[in-house]
């Protein structure tokens, strides 16, 4: 009688309570091939002592920020950073360079694997509010908005420091604007993560590399020292002040 009891309430309780989401860190993980890369990035910005915040500029669906947060709550040395998401959420901006493959309003709604969403699923910034909610993290800050228009609001405050920068907004344009309304707070030893350098067939001349070229021949007060490719299309830099 015992059992059936137990049985019972066990039966009302898994109708009750939301369903255990305890692997859907490991999923994502598992899904992602630039996961270790961050995570070392992560690792990397600790053990330098690299004061600031972990800033995501492109976060569409939020996988790449959760991993970000995923990582940040193994830090081994303690400190302390915020979780940052900047985007429109309304999916890519016009562009003067064409991509074989993307246009203008790509991202706006789920595309690819997402453990929570279907595909076509309208991007919003709650959808990655969700994501951190079910994966246990704590709330992300996102701000919502183009991004020469957003940094100049928080940059350098309340954004006074960046140790880690994901720039995962594809475009030239996108990225000159990251960078250069990041720029007071990048740090000597800024790790930057260029989701995208390699596309473009891998031209210099388009795309985030050269957005990148160019910011660091205007700040000449800033060098780039190669840290890693990784992934598919991946490139990453840490800054080194003269
Ligand atoms: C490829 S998605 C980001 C993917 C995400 N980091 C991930 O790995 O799951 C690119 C995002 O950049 C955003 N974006 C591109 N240019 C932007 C701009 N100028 N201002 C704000 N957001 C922008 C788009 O809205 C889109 O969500």
């Amino acid at each position: 009688m015992r059992h059936v009891l137990a049985r019972g309430l066990r039966a009302v309780a898994r109708r009750l309570l939301p369903p255990p989401r305890r692997d859907l860190r490991a999923q994502i993980v598992h899904a992602d091939a630039r996961a270790s890369t961050f995570f070392q990035a992560i690792e990397y910005v600790n053990f330098e002592a690299v004061e600031g915040d972990i800033l995501e500029c492109g976060v569409f669906g939020g996988l790449s920020l959760s991993l970000l947060a995923h990582g940040a709550t193994f830090d081994p040395k303690g400190m302390t950073r915020r979780i940052v998401g900047v985007d429109t959420f309304t999916g890519l901006p016009p562009s003067e360079e064409s991509h074989a493959r993307w246009e203008a309003g790509d991202c706006a709604s789920i595309h690819g694997w997402h453990p929570l969403h279907k595909p076509g699923t309208p991007v919003t910034a709650d959808l990655t509010r969700a994501l951190f909610a079910e994966c246990r993290l704590e709330p992300p800050v996102l701000y919502e908005g183009r991004f020469d228009a957003v940094f100049p609001r928080i940059v350098p405050d309340p954004h006074r420091a960046i140790a880690l920068l994901h720039v995962d907004c594809d475009l030239y344009e996108s990225t000159r604007d990251v960078l250069e309304g990041v720029a007071p707070a990048l740090q000597d030893g800024t790790l930057i993560l260029f989701d995208d350098w390699f596309h473009y067939k891998g031209h210099p001349g388009r795309g985030e590399a050269r957005a990148f070229h160019e910011f660091l021949a205007a700040h000449p007060e800033w060098q780039a020292v190669h840290w890693r490719s990784y992934a598919t299309f991946c490139n990453a830099f840490i800054l080194v002040r003269r």
